[in-house]
């Protein structure tokens, strides 16, 4: 079993004075749900997700030597301008690898970032985002250390991306991600994401998510207000316990390939981290009118068709809807006759199982 401390570098055999790395890294929607943490990004339950396809953040990192190495600096540019805004998060990112990376100080980064989906959809860019620039980053570990293992690269990049928003970690490498530690998944572990090691029926090749945009507002709540209300919830231990139930039954469905019980697990799941938000104290919603109006029109619509759709929630308003590849002409239809108007201006994006992130340059 590895521990943080397995991951701290000791020499590096190469140096380098400058260059660059471009990743793209994907999004990826929860089906059993991380909501609850403890210190140093330790999930309080584990969890598991589909990694997606288009939703992605694409980063360049150029860096360069510079002579004072007592601090950090970088520049950090969203869609080649200059973004204030994203910096402090940045900034606590680079502090918290540190102990990981003790290069950091010894260069200037400017971070050149762009998003796949657009701008203030109201989809989490943290989590592509964060992966993404930890991508980066491990290329140039490997540069400063070729000797590096692919199973070391990948398993510190989760671990990195982890430290920059927990979901990040899951948006790494694999088409089913589990994060968290859990009796029968081999290898899995609270400090990074591993694929997923069990069979996979067939029935969830190429499964679609098509994400319906409810409102790109910003959220009243952050995730990491969220998580911290977890901490004095009357639920929290139930809940935590929960999770690694579902886990268990999900690690089973996975393998038969029964939609119908894979269906009850994650409609439960997404209802069930917004009913800890609706009783943390203090409470609060992120669902929309549209947002249940859209939950009510899938059941009517599964229960008179018969086929196997669902949906789930990230921390907002907007919907994951989620089916087979073999129904998805039959869906797509349904979502523009029946849901689209349910949608911010109609706008809806479609979506389906990835594998990781790609190095471009
Ligand atoms: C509801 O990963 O955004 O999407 O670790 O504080 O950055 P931080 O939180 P974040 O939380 C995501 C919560 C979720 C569920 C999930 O993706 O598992």
């Amino acid at each position: 079993m590895l521990t943080a401390n397995d991951f701290i570098p000791k020499v590096y055999s190469q140096t380098i004075e400058s260059g660059s790395f471009q990743w793209s890294a994907p999004s990826n929607i929860a089906l059993v749900k991380y909501w609850g943490k403890k210190d140093n990004q330790i999930p309080a339950n584990p969890s598991v997700s589909f990694t997606l396809n288009n939703c992605k953040t694409i980063t360049k990192l150029v860096f360069a030597k510079k002579e004072k190495q007592d601090i950090f600096s970088f520049d950090l540019l969203f869609e080649g301008k200059p973004k204030e805004d994203f910096k402090p998060k940045i900034l606590k990112f680079l502090e918290r690898i540190e102990i990981y990376l003790p290069f950091l100080k010894e260069y200037h980064f400017t971070i050149d970032t762009e998003n796949t989906f657009p701008h203030s959809s109201g989809i989490a860019s943290s989590a592509s985002g964060m992966a993404a620039l930890a991508m980066n980053l491990m290329s140039l570990e490997k540069a400063l250390n070729p000797e590096m293992t692919e199973a070391y690269f990948y398993q510190k990049a989760s671990l990195l991306a982890r430290l920059g928003s927990g979901s990040a970690c899951r948006s790494v490498k694999g088409q089913v991600v589990v994060w968290g530690n859990q009796a029968n998944i081999e290898g899995s572990s609270d400090l990074y994401g591993v694929e997923f090691p069990n069979a996979i029926h067939d029935n969830f090749n190429n499964f679609q998510d098509t994400i319906l945009l409810v409102d790109k507002g910003e959220k009243q709540v952050s995730s990491t207000v969220g998580h911290d209300l977890m901490h004095a919830h009357p639920y929290a231990e139930r809940r935590f316990e929960q999770a690694h139930e579902n886990l268990d039954k999900l690690n089973a469905i996975f393998e038969s390939g029964n939609l119908d019980e894979f269906i009850k697990v994650v409609e439960s799941e997404a209802l069930t981290l917004h009913a800890m938000m609706m009783t943390s104290m203090p409470y609060f919603i992120l669902m929309k009118p549209n947002t249940l109006q859209i939950i009510n029109a899938i059941w009517k619509f599964r229960s008179a068709t018969k086929i196997p759709v669902c949906f789930t929630l990230d921390a907002g308003a907007n919907v994951h809807v989620l089916y087979p590849e073999n129904v998805s002409e039959k869906v797509l239809q349904f979502i523009k006759d029946e849901l689209v108007g349910f949608c911010q201006n109609g706008q809806y994006l479609c979506d389906e199982i990835g594998s990781g992130a790609i190095k471009l340059a």
